[in-house]
């Protein structure tokens, strides 16, 4: 385990901002993050653990210690009549994981396909897309706590998980560190089909059986017609939550706006952000290098040398025009630091 200092985080970051960490060090084993917790630079700074840095925004130096862990490994832990339990190693990528289910006939986690990420920061903001969230496959998540040294065991139900919200964003947050993740993969095909466009897209593609690898591969294709190319174009997905309003807002809303776009997600209204950013007039606009896709207006996009403070600002002067055009508050679902 080695601890390096003033680290570009470009690179460890989707967006590509670049800016310096203060100390950095890559965790393989379980034995070095218990090594690196008892060291003095560990404890004599503040701490920040970075999966592949796909939902965050760096808007200065990070004077700390970034901890990135990449310990790897997949395993089949237990198996029933029609359940496998897979745990997985934190450092595993996200997309590949879910690659690796498909090919392997393990049902459910097919249309979380094509999300960039680790799979240990995946449980942190319940990633979510196309009517699956992870909370509804995961069994329990391995972590260590940073105060104690201790190994902890979290079940489903102690994540308090909501929509791209968990325990792990609040009570406790910066206190663990998820080494790795317990999956509940169902043996029988179980598909959650309630997307138009996935439906469109397996018809257009003629897919003669559906399966979880045809199902990941028509949300492939729709991630990549809709959002930009991470390795081409820096951004962080979508940039900010779907608002949910009150029902009295809703049909007030929907009095001056006819075609507001909504969502049947939970027992709330949630509006689609997307569309509120897009009537606003922000999709395809640009300043230097900082931007607003030009085919989803949920993400905003770092075409090269953008700063964070740039893109935040951008960010803001979206939020205030959202206000006065709707009179509906945007939050962020990116981590901005
Ligand atoms: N829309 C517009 N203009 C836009 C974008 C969207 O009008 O520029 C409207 C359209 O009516 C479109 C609808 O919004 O049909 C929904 O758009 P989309 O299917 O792209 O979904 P989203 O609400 O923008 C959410 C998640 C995505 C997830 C997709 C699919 C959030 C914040 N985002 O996006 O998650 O992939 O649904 O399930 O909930 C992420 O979290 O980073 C992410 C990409």
């Amino acid at each position: 385990m080695i601890i390096q200092e003033n680290i570009s985080l470009k690179k460890y970051n989707t967006f590509g901002i670049d800016v310096n960490a203060r100390y950095f060090c890559e965790i393989r084993t379980l034995y070095d993050l218990q090594t690196l917790i008892s060291s003095e630079i560990f404890q004599n700074n503040s701490r920040l653990i970075l999966g592949n840095g796909a939902n965050i925004l760096f808007t200065k130096d990070f004077d700390g210690l970034v901890i990135k862990p990449v310990l790897k490994g997949i395993e089949i832990v237990d198996v029933t009549k029609t359940e496998i339990f897979i745990n997985v190693q934190a450092g595993e990528n996200w997309h590949e994981f879910v690659m690796h289910c498909c090919k392997s006939k393990w049902n459910g986690l097919e249309n979380l396909a094509y999300i960039p990420g680790s799979v240990g920061a995946s449980p942190v903001q319940n990633i979510g897309a196309y009517g699956v969230e992870i909370k509804d496959v995961l069994d329990s998540i391995e972590a260590l706590n940073l105060e104690t040294g201790e190994i902890e065991i979290f079940q489903n139900s102690d994540c308090k998980f909501a929509y791209r919200e968990s325990i792990f964003k609040h009570e406790y947050k910066g206190k663990y560190l998820i080494y790795s993740v317990t999956f509940r993969m169902s043996k029988l095909p179980k598909f959650n089909m309630n997307y138009a466009a996935v439906n469109d897209e397996l018809k257009r593609t003629n897919v003669p059986k559906l399966s979880a690898k045809a199902i990941a591969k028509a949300i492939t294709h729709i991630r990549k017609s809709k959002l930009p190319e991470p390795s081409e174009i820096g951004s962080a997905g979508s940039f900010f939550k779907n608002p949910s309003a009150s029902q009295k807002m809703f049909e007030h809303l929907k009095i001056q706006f006819p075609d507001i776009v909504t969502y049947p997600m939970d027992s709330e209204i949630k509006l689609s952000a997307g569309w509120l950013i897009e009537q606003a007039g922000w999709k395809g606009f640009r300043e230097g290098d900082a931007g607003v896709h030009a085919q989803q207006a949920l993400v905003l996009v770092n075409y090269g040398n953008a700063t964070g403070i740039e893109i935040l600002n951008l960010a803001k002067r979206i939020i205030d025009s959202v206000k006065s055009k709707f009179g509906v508050d945007l939050t962020p679902e990116v981590n901005i630091l």
